[in-house]
């Protein structure tokens, strides 16, 4: 979020840069089981953001120190391609990508059935290839498809999607330019068939209204996204019967 208020990010007809209308969701494609090596895994592509995610598990946790008697536990590791934006990104984990991975554990974990496999771990590796603004959710997406496609029993999907502020307008699914100089960025992790909320966090200064109206377009977009998510797990599963 660089907050500059002097670059111009909508069209004299109130249309985005890259013409997209206010409430409009850039292309989401999805792939469940492209990985053979993993026990589960997806490929997501949502706008130019590509998120590849593989899960493995649940095995029992080692060292012993991190296992819970009643559960399992979720080791999430987001990472960022070096070739995935402009500026080639030094390779290895920092502060924003355990971040990532922290707040994305967290989410996974109110869905997936963690009681059922004490302990165990299941691990979730998320490799991002190309970045233009909401990744985190791009990996959220690839997480829950990839956990459903390893067979691992959840409560629901999770659907990550973004929503924010651009020259006092709220728009869905901001864009890199969006993303960086805009007013506010607001990313949810969504279930889709309650409306439920598994994650949220919050760049940036909202009104109210302005954050109900962000809660409205994450939401007609989640549906969506979700389309997506169950055709790819539809389709990986029809190949397998
Ligand atoms: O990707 P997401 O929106 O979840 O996270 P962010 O921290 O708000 O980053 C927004 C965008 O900035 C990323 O998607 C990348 O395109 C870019 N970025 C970058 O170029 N270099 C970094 N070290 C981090 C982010």
């Amino acid at each position: 979020m660089g907050g500059y208020g002097d670059v111009k990010l909508l069209n004299d007809d109130g249309t985005r840069l890259d013409g997209r209308k206010v409430d409009e969701m850039r292309s989401v494609e999805i792939k469940a089981g492209i990985l053979p090596n993993a026990d589960g895994s997806a490929w997501v592509k949502h706008g130019l953001n590509v998120a590849i995610c593989a899960v493995y598990g649940p095995v029992e946790a080692h060292p012993r120190k991190i296992q819970r008697q009643d559960r399992a536990v979720i080791d999430v590791r987001y990472n960022m391609a070096p070739f995935s934006t402009s500026d080639r990104i030094r390779p290895g984990y920092n502060r924003r990508s355990r971040e990532i991975s922290k707040v994305t554990a967290e989410a996974l974990e109110s869905v997936v059935l963690v009681e059922r496999f004490p302990r165990s771990k299941i691990s979730v590796e998320i490799e991002i290839l190309a970045a233009e603004a909401g990744t985190r959710c791009a990996g959220i997406t690839a997480a829950s498809v990839a956990l459903a496609d390893a067979g691992i029993p959840m409560r629901d999907l999770i659907v990550g999607v973004a929503s924010g502020k651009i020259e006092d307008t709220v728009v869905l699914d901001l864009d890199k330019a969006e993303d960086n100089y805009g007013q506010a960025d607001l990313p949810v992790g969504i279930l889709p068939t309650t409306g439920d909320l598994a994650f949220l966090q919050m760049d940036g200064d909202l009104s109210p209204d302005e954050f109900n109206l962000c809660m409205e377009y994450n939401q007609k977009a989640a549906k969506e996204i979700h389309e997506v998510m169950i055709k790819a797990l539809k389709e990986k599963y029809e190949e397998g019967a």
